[in-house]
């Protein structure tokens, strides 16, 4: 970089993500190379990124000609030595999958030159394992952007046992240009957001595999206290095919509880992965509408439950120093829109009842990850939090 302005991005994989985050780049005033497996993708995502930025022409959030800038700065291309040629950063958006990862990283670090940024989006995994494949451990980073990217207002930056200060301060500086907030992670199994999200993730698994309740009368439940989509809903709009691997992950490198339930991945199986294919938990309308949701059928479940397992997950995250207080409550409230972070959630909280309904889970599950962390269990957190602070 040379203390120079990036100024052109290369986007691998022009999926869910990669579209998003190559929208992000163009409207952050870079030029911005979008690479995928054909063009017909290519142009899909093309479409969806011009669809996108005249919505933001729509709302003023820019003008025409901000909008034809963005355009014109954007170039579609199938050959990724071309894409990472004389570029500042690289960001990989392919499928979570670490070998394909780690053949996508070890041609960029072939193609790109000397000095560029490798970052990937991954979800869940190792930026150390993917980094180790290049010659430049030091500047590969984690840019772990939330769904959908130009609506994102937190980007999680993960740090690698090898990334260099320079390189923090570069995807620090990247993020500011992206108007976004960001947190900083050690590189641990789904980093700060996915780690803590996870438990709620599983416990609405198992309940999808018991039938215990109708995904439309939870997510139902959900809406009608004013979260701005449902559990199930969530799923689908993820891809479950990104569930499906994040979910492979931590079961192998954070707790086997996390194997995937036979009905997720029985529909994976099926490649009915949510929105993206257009089946998934539910049905979902060719042009990606959003599932019809009977809101006056709510299931009667706690969702409380959701932040408990959530509180007890944090509190691990916390344990193993793998970023600040600060950054695990914001991370929650931007990246999934908790109206609390967890450590704020927990003052309110009363530990004798938290450990017993933790427990409780961990009991009628047969799950060890959702059993009452010890800090929760013989009442020091809420001291501890405060001594950090
Ligand atoms: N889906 C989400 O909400 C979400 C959120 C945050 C992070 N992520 C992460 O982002 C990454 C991408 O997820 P997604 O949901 O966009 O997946 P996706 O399946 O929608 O898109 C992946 C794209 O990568 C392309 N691809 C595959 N192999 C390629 C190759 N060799 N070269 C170039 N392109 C290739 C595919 O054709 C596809 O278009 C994953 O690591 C995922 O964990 C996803």
């Amino acid at each position: 970089m040379n203390g120079e302005k990036p100024k052109k991005i290369a986007v691998i994989g022009a999926g869910h993500m990669g579209h998003g985050i190559a929208e992000v780049a163009l409207l952050s005033g870079y030029s911005v190379y979008l690479c995928d497996l054909n063009d017909e993708i290519l142009e899909e995502a093309k479409s969806l990124i011009d669809w996108s930025l005249n919505k933001f022409v729509e709302k003023s959030s820019i003008n025409k000609n901000e909008y034809r800038r963005c355009m014109e700065k954007l170039t579609l291309t199938i050959d990724l030595e071309a894409a990472a040629k004389a570029t500042d950063l690289c960001i990989e958006a392919v499928p979570e999958k670490l070998d394909l990862k780690k053949e996508i990283f070890k041609k960029l670090d072939r193609f790109s030159p000397q000095n560029t940024i490798l970052a990937s989006n991954t979800s869940t995994m190792s930026i150390s394992k993917i980094g180790e494949v290049t010659k430049r451990p030091d500047k590969i980073i984690g840019l772990h952007f939330p769904t959908p990217p130009p609506l994102a207002k937190v980007i999680e930056i993960v740090r690698g046992k090898k990334t260099s200060e320079k390189t923090m301060e570069f995807a620090i500086d990247f993020v500011k240009k992206t108007k976004k907030e960001y947190i900083i992670s050690k590189d641990s199994p789904g980093f700060i957001c996915n780690r803590i999200m996870a438990p709620s993730m599983l416990l609405m698994q198992l309940i999808f595999d018991r039938d215990e309740y109708l995904p439309t009368q939870i997510d139902a439940a959900a809406l009608n206290q004013g979260m701005i989509m449902g559990p199930f809903e969530l799923m689908d709009y993820l891809g479950l095919d990104i569930i499906f691997d994040s979910s492979n992950y931590l079961a192998e490198h954070l707790s086997e509880d996390y194997n995937l339930v036979p009905r997720l991945k029985k529909l994976v199986q099926e490649k009915k992965l949510g929105r993206k294919t257009g089946e998934g938990i539910y049905k979902w309308g060719s042009d990606g509408k959003r599932p019809n949701i009977d809101l006056s059928n709510p299931a009667d479940f706690d969702l409380m439950l959701l932040m408990k397992v959530q509180v007890n997950e944090a509190v691990k995250v916390f344990e193993e120093k793998i970023t600040s207080i600060q950054d695990i409550n914001t991370g929650m409230k931007l990246h999934y829109h908790n109206p609390l972070g967890p450590f704020e959630l927990i003052e309110s909280m009363d530990l004798k009842d938290l450990t017993r309904s933790l427990d409780k889970l961990a009991d009628r599950y047969g799950k060890e990850v959702f059993r009452a962390h010890k800090w929760i269990r013989d009442g020091s957190i809420k001291t501890r939090l405060k001594q950090e602070k």
